[in-house]
């Protein structure tokens, strides 16, 4: 046996899980071992969801949404940062990326969802019925609302994930080869709502996220985490558009929420499209910001 193979003592608080490796009997934020634990704190999040792969599940229904999140990858979020009875929060919670993923992640654990649009909460329910997956409450109503149902108001959280429209992004008219990849000028806004986060001009959109996130702050546990999913703008001349950065900025305004990195994630089922060719350069941003924060108090 060479030196690597021979096993390590486990010491008073490891707990021998086979294959898994080691796990810490003082790890209060989730059930995973060691080898686990690395392996998901990689700041490069590579995956490859084909449309048909049954990590997509549902995708028949919930592709009537124009940005859903797989639920296998809430499912590796979820299972990192809550506890096998873990709560879990989703304010924009669209066709149910999240409370899928809470399902899929098993145990105890259970999601509250809101969402503006009844159709996207209608097909996640179809989901549910069609895979037999555990049905999530879901909220249809305004995320600013989320005080007036007793399903937020009177429950701790032990994680929010977030994955807000961004700004009035999706009714931006689209131009020169985008317009021509697309076939049609204009990019769909999820819903027709004043109060859709992806209607609002910019300065409004910051100041209505950071509202929405600081109930979800109230309603999270010390030491719970918030998670946050953005994308950056085409940068224009004379504004980088970073808009990871200053979602980064603009919450850290809320005393006692704290940015703690990031992980950014790469989705290989995005097609590349020629955008600025013969003429520019325009990126193809394939990637997406997993932004991760703690409540420090
Ligand atoms: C990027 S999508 C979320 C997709 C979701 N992660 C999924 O897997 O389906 C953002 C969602 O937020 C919803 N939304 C926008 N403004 C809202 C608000 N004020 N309150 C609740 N939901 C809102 C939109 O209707 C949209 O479905």
């Amino acid at each position: 046996m060479s030196k690597k193979d021979e096993k390590k003592p486990l010491g008073k608080n490891g707990g021998d899980m086979g294959e898994r490796g080691v796990y810490d009997k003082r790890n209060k934020l989730n059930d995973l071992t060691g080898k686990e634990w690395v392996f998901f704190t990689n700041s490069v999040w590579i995956t490859g969801y084909s449309p048909t792969a049954k990590e997509n599940i549902g995708l028949k229904y919930r592709k009537i949404h124009p940005s859903p999140k797989p639920p296998a990858l809430i499912k590796e979020i979820i299972e990192f940062f809550t506890k096998s009875d873990g709560k879990i929060l989703d304010p924009f919670c669209g066709v149910g990326g999240t409370p899928l993923g809470a399902a899929l992640a098993g145990g105890e654990r259970s999601a509250v969802g809101i969402e503006l649009e009844q159709k996207y909460i209608d097909a996640y329910k179809k989901v549910c019925q069609a895979e037999g997956i555990k049905e999530m409450v879901m909220i249809h109503d305004d995320a600013m609302n989320m005080m007036s149902h007793p399903e937020v108001a009177e429950t701790v959280f032990d994680l929010v994930i977030a994955d807000p429209p961004y700004s009035d992004m999706m009714g931006k008219e689209r131009t020169g080869q985008r317009k021509k990849l697309y076939n049609d000028s204009t990019p769909k806004p999820y819903t027709e709502s004043e109060a859709d986060l992806g209607n609002m001009p910019i300065e409004q959109f910051f100041e209505t996220l950071r509202s929405i996130m600081q109930l979800c702050f109230n309603r999270l546990k010390p030491n719970g985490y918030m998670v946050v999913f953005c994308k950056d703008f085409q940068p224009q001349p004379g504004n980088p558009n970073l808009l990871h950065a200053d979602i980064i900025n603009e919450l850290c305004k809320i005393e006692g929420l704290e940015y703690r990195g990031m992980r950014i994630w790469h989705d290989q089922a995005m097609s590349l499209f020629p955008f600025g060719y013969p003429y520019s350069f325009i990126m193809n941003q394939l990637h997406q910001y997993i932004l991760i924060f703690r409540k420090e108090v």
